[in-house]
């Protein structure tokens, strides 16, 4: 069984998403680091270089091979479950859990980020708020949503831990139901 973290940028999946790992023993991997490691480049020299859309299909091969992992905590780039059909790919790989952070919060993160290529440049405010609106929808159709407003750490790491597990504790009961015989 894997997790698959997906939220926006800085909302915290890499620093949860290695706190989750520990806490159950499992793997960690983050699919920003994954990409520069076979690349041998960081994603703002991808970016400019190759192009936005050069990078988004790295990112759809990726979550094709996410499935061959297990017992693996996956943090994965902000924008990786929206292109089309990369959620119903995440959600082949494991439970996908969209950790839901203020946007503010978020803001206030980025003031000083240098390595996103998504945020460099022009008014940061009107980039991220629109950004957000778009993709809420899509991270919105995660199995699972976490809260981490106000929240440290250890604590949205212990939420992640206690609602995936009751999700999986619901849908074991689910399978367990008999299905209606068709006449
Ligand atoms: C992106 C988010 C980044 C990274 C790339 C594009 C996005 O990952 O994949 O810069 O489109 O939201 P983080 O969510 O880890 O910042």
């Amino acid at each position: 069984m894997n997790l698959v973290l997906v939220g926006f940028m800085a909302s915290g999946k890499t620093s949860i998403g290695r706190r989750v790992a520990r806490r159950l023993g499992y793997r960690f991997l983050d699919t920003d680091r994954f990409i520069e490691s076979e690349l041998g480049c960081s994603i703002a020299e991808l970016f400019a270089a190759k192009g936005e859309a050069h990078f988004r299909a790295l990112e759809a091969r990726l979550v094709q091979r996410l499935s061959a992992l297990s017992n693996t905590v996956i943090a994965t780039g902000g924008g990786m479950p929206i292109a089309p059909g990369n959620l119903d790919g995440l959600r082949k790989a494991g439970i996908v859990v969209f950790l839901n952070a203020d946007v503010e919060e978020i803001l206030q993160r980025l003031e000083r980020d240098t390595r996103r290529p998504k945020v460099q440049g022009g008014d940061l405010r009107e980039k991220v708020l629109g950004l957000h609106r778009e993709r809420l929808p899509i991270y919105s159709q995660a199995d699972v949503v976490v809260d981490t407003r106000g929240k440290t750490v250890n604590r949205v790491a212990g939420d992640v831990i206690r609602l995936v597990a009751e999700a999986m504790r619901a849908r074991e009961a689910a399978a367990s139901i008999p299905k209606p015989q068709s006449a």
